[in-house]
Order: structure tokens, then C-alpha cells, then sequence
């Protein structure tokens, strides 16, 4: 037969090799009969010109990943693996066993260096000022970032970035992407590049997901609203996985934001100072915000806090509603107006539904209270001193719907 040889366009051209294996698979043109080869930087190869007699077929999803995952590697015969995996399911022959471990090596390789990626870029990130552009070294041989470029793009809030590698760089520059040896990158794009081997929470049945940490791995890569693009990374609740009371606030702060957990800023301390008051050690509830990103106005060096939103709120109560469904608290203690109006339901006013218990359609007991910050902001000390009384009475209320363990 014949050798067939197709020229991509970039040494991580998963569109091209789309293409290009959904004619050739559809023709059952055999895996060691192609010839992948790379076009020389900055050139672009011919579009191919598919055949019009092959066999449309599908390829279930996972399969699509798994091979989308391979060309995230940086084996040499990544291309033929591939298409190997294609191939095998279109034809119905068994995929050679050694092959099968490699795909199933590099693609385990690709994920967890997708996962140390993501949630190390605030560390590895770092830009001298407002103006220069964000700079992080990765030493990393075995996995192609460049799938990552439109993640680290949205979290940098699309401020131009940079990401040396041992021997290519990968750099956002406010307008476009380019990826190629260090001082000479060439134009990259996004839409050319494998799909992230961690999927963006909108392709997660959250419904499904049965573990408080899965759950929380999940929200990392959440991108559904806007602010997830500005926040430094989603903040998600934490706590007891068998805690039996959960407290809900507003959105993680500026210290929430940096730390990646949440009440651990002026207000977060306040309220650790209340619990303990009320006799509630904090490692045995569960505490969480309604919204799971810091949403913020930027003003200079600082950043302040603005309100969530109706669309922020109803963007992250996916992640509330399943933190629920997980835990199954007793007890849930909603901290101010927004968490209370997102968990009723409706609108809530503090003065008026705080420090009573209502029963919840999920046969927990509720109870609204104030937000720790409200008592940051009073202004004189006698008024604080009274409504800190009043939050840690309202605590101890709570705790006293918790039914001893064993009943
Ligand atoms: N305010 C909140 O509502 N949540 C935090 O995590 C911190 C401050």
C-alpha cells in the first residue's frame, strides 16, 4: 500500500489530525501505512482535501478525549498512537496491548500535569508590576501546555503572559497566542489545540459527582461566569466531610482569593473568634460561600469587593446545591442576605428572619444570621460589642439543632 503522508501545521495540531484521521479511519487506511510530519515553523501546510469515499462514523467521547489526551504528550509517535486508537475503534481490530499502555501512560501523565498546572499557577505566575507581563518557567518534557494556554489566558484575566518551557515558550501577548523556540515563537491557535485533558466544569454532570473533594476539584476549572476569569482561583468550601453543620457566606474576600479558602481574611478571623465563643470547633462544621470566586473592582494596587450578582449567584449554585447534597448537614447557617436569599429561595431581610430555625425542604434545620463583615463595619464599639453578643447567641442556637452523634 501506498505510505500517505500528512503535514500538520504545528507539533500539537489537533485539529489538522482531526481532519485528516476522520478521512483516513473512514477510508480504513492502516496506522503504519501514514507518515505524521510537522510543517516548518511558520509555514502552513495544504488543506486537505478529504475523500469522498469514506465512511462517516463517530467515535464516542471518551475515546475522543483519550486521543486528544495523547497528542497533549510529547511523544514523538503521538500522532500514530492516535490515530491508532481511532482506527481500532472504527475497524473493530484490537489495538495492539503495548500501544493501548502507552496511550492510557500518557494520557494519566497528561491529567495530573494538567492538575499541577492549574493549581499551581498563582504560585509559578509572578509579574514585576501592573504593565509587565506575567512570567513562570515549567520544567516539564513530557506534556504540551499549550492546551492549557486559553485556561492560564482566562485566570490572568487576559493580561499578556509567558511560559518557558525547556525548549519552546508559549506566550499570550495581549492579542495572540504564539508557541515556538524561546525568542522566536510563531502564531498558535486556541481553536487548533487538543481540548483540555481536565474538562471545564460545563462538561460535568455536577449532579453526579459524589465526593465533597471531587466536587471541589471540579469547581477549579470552572469558567462559567466572568469573575471565574478575574478571580486568582475558585474557592471552595471546606471542611468535615461528615460535618453535620454548614455555614454559608457571601464570596471569598481579597485574603479568601490569594489563600484559596475561605473566612480566613478580617472576617473569616471574627468569626472563628464567635465559634469558638458558642463552644463550635470549626474542623467539625463544613464552611463554604454561596459564590466561589472573589468578585472585585480593581482600584489602583487594590482590589475591592463588589456585591454578587443575580448571575454570579445562579452561575455557582450548581456547586452550593451539590456541597449540600454531599454533606447532608443538620444544621445550615446562612451568613447574611446572600446566602440566605440564594438557599430560601427569596428575598430575605436579616432583621426579620434572623435567630429562628426553619425547616428546609431537604429536612435540614435553617437559620439566618448575620455576615461576620456586617460586625467588621459597625461603627461604634457598644453597637459591635451588642451584635457580636447577638451572632454568637445565634451560633449557639444553631449548635443546639445539632442532635447529639448516635441518634
Ligand atoms: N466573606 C465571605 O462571605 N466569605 C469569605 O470566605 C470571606 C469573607
Amino acid at each position: 500500500m501506498p505510505r500517505t503522508v500528512i503535514t500538520l501545521a504545528h507539533p500539537f495540531d489537533f485539529a489538522g489530525w482531526r481532519i485528516a484521521t476522520r478521512d483516513l479511519a473512514g477510508r480504513h487506511v492502516p496506522p503504519d501505512t501514514i507518515t505524521w510530519q510537522v510543517a516548518p515553523p511558520g509555514s502552513t501546510p495544504p488543506a486537505p482535501t478529504p475523500d469522498e469515499n469514506r465512511q462517516p462514523f463517530s467515535i464516542p467521547r471518551d475515546t475522543m478525549q483519550l486521543a486528544a489526551d495523547v497528542l497533549q504528550s510529547t511523544l514523538p509517535d503521538r500522532f500514530t498512537l492516535a490515530y491508532g486508537l481511532i482506527y481500532a475503534h472504527v475497524t473493530g481490530t484490537p489495538l495492539d496491548a503495548a500501544d493501548l499502555g502507552r496511550i492510557n501512560e500518557a494520557a494519566e501523565t497528561v491529567s495530573a500535569e494538567t492538575q499541577h498546572l492549574r493549581q499551581n499557577l498563582p504560585t509559578f505566575m509572578k509579574r514585576e508590576g501592573e504593565d509587565s507581563e506575567w512570567r513562570g518557567t515549567l520544567d516539564s518534557r513530557t506534556y504540551a501546555p499549550e492546551s492549557n494556554a486559553r485556561f492560564i489566558t482566562y485566570q490572568l484575566s487576559l493580561a499578556p503572559w509567558r511560559l518557558v518551557l525547556p525548549e519552546r515558550e508559549i506566550c499570550w501577548n495581549g492579542t495572540s497566542l504564539l508557541h515556538g523556540p524561546h525568542g522566536a515563537p510563531a502564531p498558535l491557535s486556541f481553536g487548533s489545540l487538543p481540548p483540555p485533558a481536565l474538562p471545564l466544569v460545563t462538561d460535568l454532570d455536577i449532579e453526579r459527582i459524589t465526593s465533597l473533594r471531587a466536587v471541589a476539584l471540579a469547581a477549579r476549572t470552572c469558567l462559567i461566569c466572568p469573575m471565574a476569569r478575574q478571580a486568582t482561583q475558585t474557592v471552595f468550601g471546606e471542611g468535615r466531610p461528615g460535618a453535620r453543620m454548614m455555614f454559608v457566606g457571601e464570596q471569598p474576600g481579597d485574603r479568601e482569593d490569594l489563600a484559596g479558602r475561605p473566612f480566613v481574611g478580617p472576617a473569616g478571623q471574627l468569626f472563628d473568634r464567635a465559634l469558638e465563643e458558642a463552644g463550635i470547633r470549626r474542623e467539625d462544621t463544613y464552611v463554604t460561600n454561596t459564590v466561589k470566586h472573589f468578585k472585585f473592582q480593581r482600584r489602583g494596587t487594590r482590589r475591592i469587593h463588589e456585591k454578587a450578582g443575580r448571575d454570579e449567584i445562579r452561575a455557582c449554585a450548581p456547586w452550593l446545591a451539590a456541597e449540600r447534597r454531599i454533606l447532608r448537614p443538620q444544621v445550615l447557617v446562612m451568613l447574611g442576605a446572600t446566602a440566605a436569599s440564594a438557599l430560601l429561595g427569596r428575598t430575605v431581610t436579616i432583621g426579620r428572619e434572623r435567630s429562628r430555625a426553619i425547616e428546609l425542604d431537604d429536612g435540614a434545620t435553617g437559620l439566618v444570621t448575620v455576615h461576620p463583615s456586617f460586625l467588621l463595619r459597625l461603627p461604634d464599639e457598644a453597637g459591635r460589642a451588642r451584635e457580636y453578643a447577638r451572632f454568637v447567641a445565634d451560633l449557639r442556637l444553631a449548635a443546639s439543632h445539632v442532635m447529639p452523634v448516635g441518634t
